[in-house]
């Protein structure tokens, strides 16, 4: 396995290999801090490629102003074990100014990808404006750099799944995009980086927010589709001392539109904080209905 950190290094070692193997390319974009989740798609990829590349980048630009950009944990030794256990080819590991040029750090400004505004300015984007700018922004630069055939991504972030596969429909990226199911941990705790924040007692608090969704589920699955019914038992579930929901939501999975009624496919998506010591974790989870 290589681990690598400049994009023409990267375009370099990729030709290489094409030309040496028959070949199919995967690539699993990642922020690092690997566990399970990101493992679940590292294997598909290795297991789907002949070639898997795993990025590892804190993209600047899709973090806010107070958001946990410069304490996002950073641990590229253990993530590179990780990888070169699965069978990763090649880890991508650029620094901000491999990927950003000179302009972007004096100006704060660079060459966006800028979805629809109705899919970013509700869920996840409406209290993280720019965010889903700056996804869309470094994850098609992977896309560019990579060349890659099949790109894969967690339904964890289902927003972001959204959102990138319509990019990649919208400016004809050539590849595939490969969405995988959310790991949990065996009492429901859906698997984040983020977590790593969280103190023993705040993660017991965080495990609210899946047993409120399974809770929705349970009712779902016993006749009810009124999606207001839904989301009032899931807020009221969340809403304890220590944490509080940022929003829950039932939206079509084919169009990610808000419905009333759950007659299509849908998923309810639920953002919560939880306090951790003096600091507030911010966690994202949802299910499919
Ligand atoms: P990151 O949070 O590191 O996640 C990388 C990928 O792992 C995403 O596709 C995410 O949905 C997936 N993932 C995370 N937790 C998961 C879980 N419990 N089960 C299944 N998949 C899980 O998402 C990002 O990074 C960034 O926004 C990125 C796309 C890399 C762009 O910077």
């Amino acid at each position: 396995m290589k681990i690598i950190h400049k994009p023409d290094d990267l375009r370099c070692e990729i030709e290489k290999l094409k030309n040496a193997k028959d070949c199919s390319s995967g690539l699993v974009p990642t922020m690092g801090a690997l566990h399970d989740g990101h493992l679940s798609l590292i294997k598909r990829c290795v297991n789907e490629n002949n070639i898997s590349i795993v990025s590892i980048f804190v993209n600047p630009t899709q973090f806010g102003p107070n958001e946990d950009y410069a304490k996002y944990p950073r641990t590229l030794e253990a993530d590179s074990v990780l990888c070169e256990k699965a069978g990763v080819d090649i880890v991508f590991a650029p620094a901000p100014e491999d990927i950003y040029d000179e302009y972007y750090f004096k100006h704060k400004e660079t060459t966006l990808i800028c979805p629809p505004y109705d899919t970013v300015n509700k869920l996840c984007g409406k209290s993280r404006p720019g965010h889903f700018d700056g996804v869309c922004t470094i994850v098609g630069k992977l896309f560019n750099i990579t060349k890659c055939n099949n790109a894969y991504f967690g339904q964890k972030d289902a927003q972001q799944l959204f959102i990138i596969k319509k990019m990649v429909n919208d400016l004809y990226f050539d590849l595939k995009i490969i969405s995988c199911p959310i790991v949990r941990e065996k009492d429901g705790l859906a698997l984040s980086s983020r977590n790593t924040y969280l103190t023993p007692e705040a993660r017991q608090t965080a495990l609210n927010i899946s047993q409120a969704l399974f809770k929705a589920e349970e009712l779902f699955n016993k006749g009810i589709k009124e999606a207001d019914t839904l989301i009032d038992t899931v807020l009221a579930y969340i809403d304890k001392p220590g944490i509080e929901a940022e929003y829950a939501e039932i939206v079509s999975l084919e169009t990610f539109e808000k419905i009333n009624l759950l007659n299509e496919k849908a998923i309810m998506l639920v953002a919560a904080k939880v306090s951790s010591g003096s600091a507030t974790v911010r966690l994202i989870d949802n299910i499919e209905l």
